[in-house]
């Protein structure tokens, strides 16, 4: 099922979202989280990290996986997605650094490292809650539109277009990595609970497209219509062209394209 909350402002939607994710961190014992990084999560980490600050929060026993790294970006590498998380989470809780994993994007061997990262979040026992982005596109993680729904962690090459979008990042838009690494479709399914966020009304069309649209790999992020339990956090403008709020979509209604 496929549950919408809409926020009227920036600090609502920020606390929304945070509230679900610290939900999850309180009420597993060992909670494990897929995490992303862009512009999108950075309001959220910022609520998560005064809540600890707050006294209220600790993340002490929490577990996280992120989504993707860009391929050639050393973790020390400013825009990598290891220093991002560094910044602008890890460093500001008290997450153990042993449990925090990004894949490496300078992997000697990248494919096995794709099969430990499987490995290692079915040890960690499976994901309580993927929060995800989107992108203009319709990719969750780095994948693509045309990536297989069976998809587990690979290697991927970037759209032209999400280099565009992520060239702000950079000094320029020949710095912006052209592969990545990111969790497949399927892993990402995998998660039990699944937390979609965005804002803004440039991601309104490839919402209603995911969201409401035939569940089809051109539109990756439709295939959360087939998970059973999404919320989705949006601010008015992201979610002004959802049709009927007011109707539940439900897991399973629409065949597998
Ligand atoms: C990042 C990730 C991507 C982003 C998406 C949206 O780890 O997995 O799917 O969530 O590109 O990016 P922003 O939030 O910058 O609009």
């Amino acid at each position: 099922m496929l549950r919408v909350i809409l926020c009227e402002n920036a600090a609502r939607w920020a606390s929304e979202a945070a509230d679900i994710i610290a939900g999850v961190i309180r009420e597993k014992s060992r909670p494990v989280l897929i995490l992303p990084t862009g512009g999108t999560p950075m309001p959220v980490y910022d609520a998560l990290a005064q809540s600890h600050a707050d006294g209220v929060l600790s993340f002490a026993h929490t577990t996280t996986f992120n989504l993707d790294e860009y391929v050639g970006l050393e973790p020390t590498h400013q825009q990598s997605y290891r220093a991002f998380m560094e910044r602008n989470l890890f460093q500001r809780v008290d997450i153990p650094a042993g449990n925090t994993h990004v894949p490496l994007g300078v992997a000697a061997d990248m494919a096995a490292q794709c099969q430990q990262y499987e490995q290692a979040l079915e040890q960690a026992g499976g994901a309580d809650l993927a929060v995800l982005g989107i992108g203009g596109n319709g990719h969750i993680g780095f994948n693509e539109p045309g990536t297989s729904f069976a998809s587990r962690t690979h290697v991927v090459s970037l759209d032209e277009r999400t280099r565009r979008d992520n060239a702000r990042f950079f000094s320029s838009l020949d710095q912006v990595p052209t592969q990545a690494v990111t969790m497949g479709l399927s892993t990402i399914q995998s998660a039990r609970r699944i937390l979609l966020l965005a804002q803004g009304a440039a991601k309104a069309p490839i919402l209603r497209a995911a969201l409401q649209g035939p569940v089809t790999e051109s539109v990756p992020a439709s295939i959360l219509q087939c998970h059973g339990d999404v919320v989705a956090v949006l601010d008015l403008a992201a979610a002004s062209q959802l049709e009927d709020l007011s109707v539940e979509w439900r897991a399973g209604l629409r065949q597998m394209a």
